[in-house]
């Protein structure tokens, strides 16, 4: 069976719950998920993961300068270098997520694969089309 980890940093909880509904819907594909805050997380178990879905809340001035926060980043450069897993990142947010994928990657950069995905919610709910983005990504597409 296949692991996926999913590590989220949630200050209000819109955050974790798209990780629960993440590794929910994960689970319903023979997927085996790990749900894990950054405070939580074991950076050296990561490297043997199949998936590793990373997410933090967006925060900025709202229509600009969206950046992920400090505990998220400090967590992110923490992440021992791998090529293993396949690499997605999420978001939550009000208005528009921005820069957020790009500072997250930027953080990401030059340790891990390049991510593959990127789903964002205002809700913390999965919608269709984030759906069939999970589906793209475990298939590998
Ligand atoms: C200080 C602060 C800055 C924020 N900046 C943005 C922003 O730039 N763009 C946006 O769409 N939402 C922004 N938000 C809204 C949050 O990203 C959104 O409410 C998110 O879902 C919160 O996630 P959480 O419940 O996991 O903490 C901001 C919220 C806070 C508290």
């Amino acid at each position: 069976m296949k692991r996926a980890v999913i590590v989220y940093r949630s200050r209000t909880g819109t955050t974790r719950r798209l990780a629960e509904e993440i590794g929910a819907y994960l689970a319903t594909r023979d997927i085996d998920p790990q749900v894990v805050s950054v405070g939580g997380c074991d950076v050296q178990a990561l490297r043997d993961v199949d998936y590793l879905l990373l997410g933090c809340w967006t925060g900025g001035l709202m229509i600009v300068r969206q950046h992920p926060d400090q505990p998220w980043v400090d967590f992110a450069r923490a992440i021992p270098a791998t090529t293993g897993p396949r690499i997605g990142l999420f978001t939550t947010y009000k208005l528009a997520t921005g820069s957020m994928f790009a500072q997250m990657r930027r953080h990401l950069a030059g340790r891990l694969s390049a991510p593959v995905l990127e789903l964002k919610s205002r809700t913390g709910r999965l919608s269709e089309s984030n759906r069939r983005a999970l589906e793209r990504f475990i298939a590998g597409a």
